[in-house]
């Protein structure tokens, strides 16, 4: 008989995660090891010292993910694991220990977009997702606009040509001195600040044109930093924080709102780990309301990386049909659809 759970592992970046999940929505565990601690000392990621805390943890995190949820192996219907995008070392330890789990006890297997992972986290807190839907996700190391017209089905409307969202929020707070990851500290700083106090660039805001760019937007708060301190000038944080925080924002909801309107869906979805912003979620929110459609995003714990988005969208797909042989291999660039 089938028992609807599947098992989730997460080892795209720098979270050991995995999870338990109900029928693909209902969270029965989810455990996540964050390996922010180790990498902070270094400004961000680094990739060999990633794979080899995922090699010590994960058999342990799953242990544990099985034990919260009073489950073993054998209850499972489906082992879902991500396998691309990311870093090739880290997430080649999530895709052999799901593959070694699967083969032992003769599970099915799927591998899963991790991507894709962060938009089903949204099934995740009892949200009704339907498309036709517009989603937008934006993370550390994308920023990928979408058009989901069926479940399953992904139209690249725009990405971004240089760093992601994510990526410049870190980059920036780096330069400021702010601990990896810095998106929640620019947040934090940008609280009590007044967004109108540097004027940054607004990177491809012209009509019709949904890819993204944030070099130049990274570009003009260095050079902005720099020439303050070769001035002796002190940055007023706050100010500087909540600039630049804006700047992103306006950019991200400006094309998510344009592209929802053209492709005339009811549905704007957020994900991804910049989706945890509460600023950028509410303007979001109230753009989406002044267009009279819904908006759906991810409770804050389910923005960033963890297993139980990867257990709802590997249940879906093997609901489906989808099933992975034990050749799946990691692919740190793969993109939604392949
Ligand atoms: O989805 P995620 O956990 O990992 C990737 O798949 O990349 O996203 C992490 C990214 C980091 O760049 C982090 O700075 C950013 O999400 N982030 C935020 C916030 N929380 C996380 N950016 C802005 N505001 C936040 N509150
Ligand atoms: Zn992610």
């Amino acid at each position: 008989m089938q028992s609807g759970l599947a098992l989730g592992i997460e080892t795209s970046c720098d979270e050991t995660a995995a999870a338990v999940i109900r029928n693909g929505r209902e969270i029965v565990s989810n455990v996540v090891l964050s390996q922010i601690d180790i990498h902070q000392k270094y400004g961000g990621v680094v990739p060999e010292i990633a794979s080899r805390h995922h090699i010590e943890a994960i058999f342990p995190v799953i242990n544990e993910a099985l034990e919260k949820a009073e489950v073993t192996l054998d209850d499972l219907d489906v082992i879902a694991v991500a396998y691309g995008p990311g870093l090739v070392g880290s997430l080649l330890v999530g895709v052999a220990a799901a593959k070694a789990l699967a083969f032992a006890k003769q599970i099915p297997l799927v591998g899963v977009n991790h991507i894709e992972g962060h938009i089903y986290a949204n099934f995740l807190d009892g949200q009704q997702v339907e498309p036709p839907l517009v989603c937008l996700t934006v993370s550390g190391g994308h920023t990928d606009l979408l058009l989901i017209p069926r479940l399953g089905e992904y139209e690249i409307l725009g990405r971004t040509r240089d760093d992601a969202a994510g990526e410049a929020f870190d980059k920036v707070a780096r330069v400021l001195g702010l601990p990896y990851p810095g998106g929640p500290q620019i947040e934090k700083l940008a609280k009590t600040g007044n967004r109108e106090a540097i004027s940054f660039p607004r990177g491809l805001l012209e009509k019709d044109n949904f890819d993204f760019s944030f070099s130049g937007l990274k570009t003009a708060a260095l050079n902005y930093l720099n020439g303050a301190k070769q001035k002796g000038e002190e940055v007023h944080l706050p100010d500087f924080a909540a600039s630049f925080q804006w700047a992103i924002i306006d950019v991200l909801t400006d094309k998510l709102i344009t592209a929802a309107q053209e492709h005339k869906v009811r549905q704007v979805v957020l994900s991804g780990g910049v989706a945890a912003n509460d600023t950028f979620r509410a303007h979001v929110a109230e753009k989406v309301r002044e267009v009279g459609m819904e908006l759906l995003y991810p409770p804050r714990h389910l923005c960033t990386d963890n297993a139980a988005m990867i257990g709802s969208a590997g249940y879906f797909r093997y609901l489906a049909g989808r099933r992975s042989d034990y050749a799946l291999n990691a692919v740190a660039n793969l993109r939604l659809g392949d």
